[in-house]
């Protein structure tokens, strides 16, 4: 920490001379997560705390998805991410092109995204949904029938939790994919007493595997209150080590995956992004409307 507390100091510093928030999701390392960040959360959370700061600037520490989402929720502000770069598998795996022509294929069939997605696709979506909220707006969603994109796991996830019927896409987050049910196994011969916890974008077999799933947030949420001796986050790296820091008597065991995307944002690209004012995010003026409105609509179907 020492080696980072001059990073931290400055940034903490130009955040009140810039007019600077900074959200940053759960999957952020523990020096942004607990250094610098103003809000953290899993998507859902970020979301709803984009639409309440009354900064002037959002610096996004998290991936692309997230900084749009945060922008197209506050068009007058100025949205920065520090590295541009930072994408998502599942917001690369579907364009706006194939939701009209999964459209064209399903007529009337509404479509509810994982905002996991670019704003272009958000655009041309009925409702947008989280891990922490899919199941509650695929059942409020009119209809027997609805399509789910583009995580077909969080979608055959959320079908076995539903009497609807779910069309998917063939997305999938890079990071939760590898997982499989012969991991858990081994997690559970190497460490029998330990919980083992996943996120819902991983393989079904793995959610059937282990004792609990759920958002980011609610994973947090449940090593916190149910405090478990031992407990394995089978997820992102940084999670269990943001956690552990703000938890006591719980030992967490290793069983995650690193996201790359979530790793381009550090304290040095933070402290760039405060002094240049960039990686500015924009989004098209015949996108931004409808994108929101995806958005809007998901956060009042969450209230
Ligand atoms: P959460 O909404 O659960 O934070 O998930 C976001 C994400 O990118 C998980 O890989
Ligand atoms: Fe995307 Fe997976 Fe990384 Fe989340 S963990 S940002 S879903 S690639």
């Amino acid at each position: 920490w020492s080696f980072y507390a001059p990073l931290i100091v400055q940034i903490n510093r130009l955040k009140k001379e810039k007019d600077a928030v900074i959200l940053a999701h759960n999957y952020q390392t523990p020096q942004i997560y607990h250094g610098v960040a103003d809000v953290v959360g899993d998507s859902l959370q970020l979301a709803i705390e984009a639409t309440r700061v009354h900064q002037s600037v959002i610096v996004q520490c998290g991936v692309h998805f997230m900084a749009e989402t945060s922008k197209m929720l506050n068009p007058e502000k100025t949205v920065l991410i520090p590295d541009s770069r930072a994408g998502c598998s599942l917001s690369e795996s579907i364009t706006a092109e194939d939701v009209m022509a999964m459209r064209a294929r399903y007529p009337g069939v509404p479509v509810v995204t994982y905002v996991n997605t670019s704003a272009a696709v958000k655009a041309v979506t009925d409702v947008c949904c989280t891990s922490s909220n899919a199941l509650d707006i695929v059942n409020r969603v009119e209809g027997d029938t609805v399509m789910m994109i583009p995580d077909q796991y969080l979608a055959k996830n959320t079908a076995k939790k539903t009497h609807k019927n779910i069309i998917t896409w063939a997305g999938a987050c890079e990071v939760h994919e590898t997982f499989t049910a012969e991991d858990i196994a081994e997690l559970r011969h190497a460490y029998p007493a330990a919980k083992i916890i996943a996120h819902p974008e991983c393989p079904p077999e793995v959610i059937d595997a282990v004792d609990f799933a759920g958002s980011t947030a609610a994973m947090i949420d449940w090593v916190k209150t149910t405090k478990p001796p031992r407990v394995v986050m089978v997820t992102e790296c940084s999670m269990s080590d943001n956690v552990a820091s703000e938890t006591t008597g719980v030992d967490f065991l290793r069983g995650c995956n690193i996201c790359p995307h979530m790793k381009r944002i550090n304290l040095e690209n933070v402290l760039w992004s405060l002094h240049t004012m960039s990686e500015e995010v924009t989004i098209p003026a015949d996108i931004i409307g409808p994108a929101r409105q995806a958005v809007e609509r998901m956060i009042e179907m969450s209230r």
